[in-house]
Protein backbone atom coordinates (compact mmCIF):
# COMPACT_ATOMS: atom_id res chain seq x y z
CA UNK A 1 0.00 0.00 0.00
CA UNK A 2 1.53 3.13 -1.44
CA UNK A 3 -0.02 6.43 0.04
CA UNK A 4 0.84 10.16 -0.85
CA UNK A 5 0.25 13.69 1.45
CA UNK A 6 0.18 16.43 -0.53
CA UNK A 7 -0.20 19.96 0.18
CA UNK A 8 0.40 23.38 -1.41
CA UNK A 9 3.89 23.77 -1.28
CA UNK A 10 5.27 20.40 0.00
CA UNK A 11 7.33 22.34 2.85
CA UNK A 12 5.12 22.73 5.40
CA UNK A 13 1.75 19.98 6.42
CA UNK A 14 2.26 17.26 3.94
CA UNK A 15 5.75 16.66 5.17
CA UNK A 16 4.68 16.52 8.51
CA UNK A 17 1.91 13.98 7.57
CA UNK A 18 4.23 12.21 5.89
CA UNK A 19 6.96 11.67 8.99
CA UNK A 20 4.08 11.34 10.93
CA UNK A 21 2.09 8.58 9.22
CA UNK A 22 5.47 6.89 8.62
CA UNK A 23 5.55 6.33 12.69
CA UNK A 24 1.92 5.03 12.79
CA UNK A 25 2.68 2.38 9.88
CA UNK A 26 4.68 -1.11 9.75
CA UNK A 27 7.29 -1.02 6.85
CA UNK A 28 5.62 -2.35 4.23
CA UNK A 29 3.48 0.96 3.53
CA UNK A 30 5.53 3.53 1.76
CA UNK A 31 4.28 7.00 2.76
CA UNK A 32 5.43 10.31 0.11
CA UNK A 33 4.55 13.70 0.39
CA UNK A 34 4.29 16.28 -2.94
CA UNK A 35 3.00 19.63 -3.45
CA UNK A 36 0.57 21.07 -5.88
CA UNK A 37 3.48 23.67 -6.52
CA UNK A 38 6.78 23.53 -7.63
CA UNK A 39 8.02 26.74 -5.97
CA UNK A 40 9.85 25.00 -3.09
CA UNK A 41 11.54 22.34 -5.33
CA UNK A 42 14.01 20.82 -3.84
CA UNK A 43 14.07 22.41 -0.67
CA UNK A 44 13.65 20.96 2.86
CA UNK A 45 10.64 21.63 4.83
CA UNK A 46 10.46 24.45 6.37
CA UNK A 47 12.59 25.40 9.56
CA UNK A 48 9.51 25.61 11.69
CA UNK A 49 8.27 22.37 10.78
CA UNK A 50 10.97 20.72 10.85
CA UNK A 51 11.33 21.76 14.51
CA UNK A 52 8.07 20.96 15.47
CA UNK A 53 8.46 17.65 14.25
CA UNK A 54 11.74 17.19 16.02
CA UNK A 55 10.00 17.79 19.22
CA UNK A 56 7.91 14.80 18.71
CA UNK A 57 11.05 13.06 18.26
CA UNK A 58 10.50 12.66 14.31
CA UNK A 59 13.16 13.42 11.49
CA UNK A 60 11.64 15.10 8.69
CA UNK A 61 14.80 17.40 7.64
CA UNK A 62 16.05 15.24 4.98
CA UNK A 63 12.79 15.42 3.03
CA UNK A 64 12.85 17.55 -0.52
CA UNK A 65 9.68 19.31 -1.91
CA UNK A 66 8.51 17.99 -4.99
CA UNK A 67 5.07 18.84 -7.10
CA UNK A 68 2.88 16.09 -7.33
CA UNK A 69 3.20 14.30 -11.45
CA UNK A 70 0.72 12.43 -13.29
CA UNK A 71 2.58 9.33 -12.07
CA UNK A 72 1.62 9.61 -9.23
CA UNK A 73 -1.80 8.63 -9.50
CA UNK A 74 -0.35 5.25 -10.95
CA UNK A 75 1.91 4.90 -8.26
CA UNK A 76 0.11 5.21 -5.12
CA UNK A 77 -3.42 3.61 -4.24
CA UNK A 78 -3.82 6.56 -1.62
CA UNK A 79 -3.38 10.57 -2.05
CA UNK A 80 -4.62 12.70 1.15
CA UNK A 81 -5.07 16.61 0.41
CA UNK A 82 -4.46 18.81 3.28
CA UNK A 83 -7.07 21.39 2.10
CA UNK A 84 -10.39 21.85 -0.26
CA UNK A 85 -8.59 24.28 -2.84
CA UNK A 86 -5.91 21.35 -2.94
CA UNK A 87 -8.12 18.23 -3.30
CA UNK A 88 -9.60 20.60 -5.83
CA UNK A 89 -6.91 20.55 -8.03
CA UNK A 90 -5.26 17.37 -7.61
CA UNK A 91 -9.26 16.03 -8.28
CA UNK A 92 -8.52 18.26 -12.04
CA UNK A 93 -4.86 16.35 -12.50
CA UNK A 94 -6.96 12.86 -12.56
CA UNK A 95 -7.63 11.25 -15.86
CA UNK A 96 -10.30 8.59 -15.04
CA UNK A 97 -12.53 7.23 -11.77
CA UNK A 98 -10.12 4.85 -10.81
CA UNK A 99 -7.97 7.93 -10.48
CA UNK A 100 -10.05 10.11 -8.72
CA UNK A 101 -10.79 7.22 -6.17
CA UNK A 102 -7.87 7.02 -4.77
CA UNK A 103 -7.91 11.15 -3.92
CA UNK A 104 -9.57 12.28 -0.93
CA UNK A 105 -9.69 15.15 2.49
CA UNK A 106 -7.10 14.10 4.44
CA UNK A 107 -9.58 15.29 7.50
CA UNK A 108 -12.33 13.28 6.19
CA UNK A 109 -11.37 10.80 8.72
CA UNK A 110 -12.47 12.76 11.35
CA UNK A 111 -15.80 12.82 9.94
CA UNK A 112 -16.33 16.52 11.00
CA UNK A 113 -16.99 18.44 8.13
CA UNK A 114 -16.62 21.98 10.01
CA UNK A 115 -13.24 21.16 10.34
CA UNK A 116 -12.27 19.38 6.93
CA UNK A 117 -9.06 21.46 6.59
CA UNK A 118 -5.49 21.58 7.94
CA UNK A 119 -4.85 25.07 8.13
CA UNK A 120 -1.97 26.67 6.55
CA UNK A 121 0.70 27.13 8.88
CA UNK A 122 2.70 28.68 6.95
CA UNK A 123 2.48 32.25 7.76
CA UNK A 124 1.57 31.95 11.43
CA UNK A 125 4.03 30.78 14.51
CA UNK A 126 5.40 28.03 15.78
CA UNK A 127 1.78 27.39 17.73
CA UNK A 128 0.50 26.97 14.47
CA UNK A 129 2.57 24.08 13.46
CA UNK A 130 2.05 22.66 16.97
CA UNK A 131 -1.81 22.85 16.62
CA UNK A 132 -1.38 21.67 12.66
CA UNK A 133 1.34 18.75 14.35
CA UNK A 134 -1.70 17.77 16.62
CA UNK A 135 -4.83 18.04 14.14
CA UNK A 136 -2.34 15.42 11.58
CA UNK A 137 -1.42 13.56 14.67
CA UNK A 138 -5.23 12.84 15.14
CA UNK A 139 -5.91 12.40 11.25
CA UNK A 140 -3.04 9.80 10.70
CA UNK A 141 -3.98 7.82 13.50
CA UNK A 142 -7.50 7.02 12.13
CA UNK A 143 -6.35 6.31 8.87
CA UNK A 144 -3.51 4.01 9.80
CA UNK A 145 -6.29 2.28 11.70
CA UNK A 146 -8.31 2.19 8.59
CA UNK A 147 -5.47 0.88 6.76
CA UNK A 148 -4.03 -1.32 9.12
CA UNK A 149 -6.55 -2.38 11.51
CA UNK A 150 -3.71 -4.36 13.40
CA UNK A 151 -2.57 -0.95 14.49
CA UNK A 152 -4.89 -0.27 17.28
P1 LIG B 1 2.27 23.99 2.78
O1 LIG B 1 2.48 25.54 3.16
O2 LIG B 1 1.32 23.97 1.61
O3 LIG B 1 1.70 23.40 4.03
O4 LIG B 1 3.65 23.49 2.43
C1 LIG B 1 2.83 26.53 2.25
C2 LIG B 1 4.11 26.62 1.78
C3 LIG B 1 4.47 27.63 0.91
C4 LIG B 1 3.53 28.55 0.51
C5 LIG B 1 2.23 28.47 0.96
C6 LIG B 1 1.89 27.45 1.82
N1 LIG B 1 3.92 29.60 -0.36
O5 LIG B 1 3.05 30.45 -0.68
O6 LIG B 1 5.07 29.65 -0.79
Amino acid sequence: MKILMVCLGNICRSPLAEGIMKTKLPESFSVDSAGTISLHEGEHPDKRAVRTAANHHIDISKQKSRPITRNDFKTFDKVYCMDIDVFEDVVSKTKNEEERQKVSLFLEVLGDQTNAEVPDPYWGDMKDFEDVFQLLDKGCDRIAAQLNPSHL
